[in-house]
């Protein structure tokens, strides 16, 4: 018999529930993790190392230019995730890629920290 008899089967719900609750369990800890390590960065560092992004968007993340996407109040991991795009080359514009070339991962996280405790105006 290949089908399972109800009765064989009935033992098996429960175990696929507690698998399901570990899978779950393990993903949590995952997103919190990335959560985490996002906010690792430290931002009293990143404010220090973001002056050199000041001149086109503002000292908090709050670009003076329309043309200029605001950083402040986005998300720490977006913003992790776009730096090391522009550094791996992966999204390019000629006056970010340059800018993002000379991050280092600390330096991305410690931005990003920055940058997502401002407020966006
Ligand atoms: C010369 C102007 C200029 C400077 C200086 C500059 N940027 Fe940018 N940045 C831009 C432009 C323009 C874009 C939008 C590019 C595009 O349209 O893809 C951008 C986009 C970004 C984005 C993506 C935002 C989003 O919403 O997707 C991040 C993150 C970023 N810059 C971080 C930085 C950091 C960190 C620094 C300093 C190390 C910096 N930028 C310095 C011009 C600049």
């Amino acid at each position: 018999m290949c089908h399972a008899t109800p009765a064989a089967e009935a033992p098996r719900p429960p175990l696929a529930q507690a698998a399901a609750r570990k899978v779950a369990l393990a993903l949590g800890i995952l997103i919190a993790g990335q959560a985490t390590a996002a906010g690792i960065g430290d931002p009293a560092a990143g404010q220090r190392k973001a002056q050199a992004c000041a001149a086109c968007h503002g000292p908090d993340g709050n670009s003076i230019n329309p043309e200029w996407p605001k950083l402040a109040g986005q998300h720490a991991r977006y913003l992790v995730k776009q730096m090391e795009a522009f550094k791996s080359g992966a999204r390019r514009d000629p006056l970010m890629s340059p800018q993002a070339a000379a991050l280092s991962p600390q330096d991305i996280e410690d931005i990003a920290a920055f940058y997502a405790r401002q407020e966006q105006r």
